[in-house]
């Protein structure tokens, strides 16, 4: 099953689990969970109580800029596959390929912290906002799975299995936009990941890329939408591959440019609009838990 962010009206109740490691960190909202943890976001300890004391003059996003997602994994292999993927993409990243993946602050028994990625809306929740999702957004979003692809399959040393490349493991960045316009992708949740010295990228690729595109679309997967999507449907399904995913990337970019020069300004905004609004009640979300805690007015 995809994982979210609980959305059930409000900030979620949050039960803290034991292996919490509260020795380092203060838990202040539930970000999510799925079939392997709990994701808290936290503070550090210090940054908690500088936090505390500077009640009055903090601003959210000064909170936010410090803010950890803390997941606490009790499959200790689990575990250690995340961190280890987690290292090589500290390693391996530059400026332009950074913002594309978790990052790695740091690891324990049995628990990982990244930075958080918040204000954020899983792809899962995107899809419940927009049935079905504009095809400039799918395009966009395909462009950005495919170059974080590009990235872990053909770029990093080691190369990087993700193989749970689900919509709950793709989150928009409220606080990243493209030249596109659109916000930026971040892959999350590295837990069936594999650091590998060869990968056949194409085959990793494919069935995840378009069962994305599927998804978004709302169609099974395997059939043909409507319309607009021949091209990389016969990419997708035709028996010439494999296919570069830096080449894809490329065309991708080139085909949502063309499809972005046709789109007018009320229909660009009709298609951030809802997105809009989740990431606004994501962030009001976390104001409510930066007041409860305490350390805003
Ligand atoms: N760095 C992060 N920033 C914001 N939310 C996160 C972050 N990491 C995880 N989450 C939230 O927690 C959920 C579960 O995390 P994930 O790593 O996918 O765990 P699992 O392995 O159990 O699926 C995600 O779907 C997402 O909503
Ligand atoms: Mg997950």
């Amino acid at each position: 099953m995809p994982d979210d962010h609980p959305d059930a009206g409000g900030v979620s109740p949050m039960y803290v689990v034991d292996e919490f490691p509260s020795q380092y960190y203060v838990p202040l909202a539930t970000a999510g969970s799925g079939s392997y943890g709990v994701v808290y976001f936290s503070l550090r300890k210090e940054d908690y109580n500088a936090a505390v004391k500077a009640k009055a003059a903090n601003t959210f996003e000064n909170l936010r800029s410090k803010l950890v997602a803390v997941k606490v994994c009790p499959d200790m292999s689990l575990q250690s596959a995340e961190v280890k993927t987690l290292q090589v993409l500290r390693d391996s990243v530059d400026k332009d390929t950074e913002r594309m993946f978790a990052s790695l602050i740091n690891s324990g028994h049995p628990w990982i912290a990244t930075k958080a990625i918040a204000p954020s809306i899983s792809l899962f929740r995107l899809v419940e906002l927009q049935e079905p999702v504009a095809r400039e957004l799918v395009l966009h979003l395909l462009l950005e799975m495919t170059k974080a692809c590009h990235f872990m399959y053909e770029v990093s040393k080691p190369r990087l299995a993700h193989r749970d490349l689900h919509l709950g493991n793709m989150l928009i960045d409220a606080s990243y936009q493209t030249r596109s316009g659109f916000p930026g992708l971040v892959v999350i949740d590295f837990d069936q990941s594999e650091t590998v010295d060869a990968i056949d990228a194409w085959k990793e690729y494919r069935v995840d890329a378009w069962a994305l595109v599927s998804a978004l679309l709302q169609i099974p997967y395997g059939i043909k939408p409507a319309e607009g999507w021949d091209a990389i449907y016969q990419t997708f399904f035709s028996a010439t591959g494999p296919v570069s995913l830096r080449e894809l990337s490329d065309t991708m970019q080139a085909m949502l440019t063309e499809a972005l020069a046709n789109v007018t300004p009320e229909k660009m905004r009709s298609i951030l609009d809802p997105i809009k609004t989740a990431i606004e009640k994501n962030e009001a979300d976390l104001r409510h838990s930066f007041r409860e805690a305490g350390l805003m007015e």
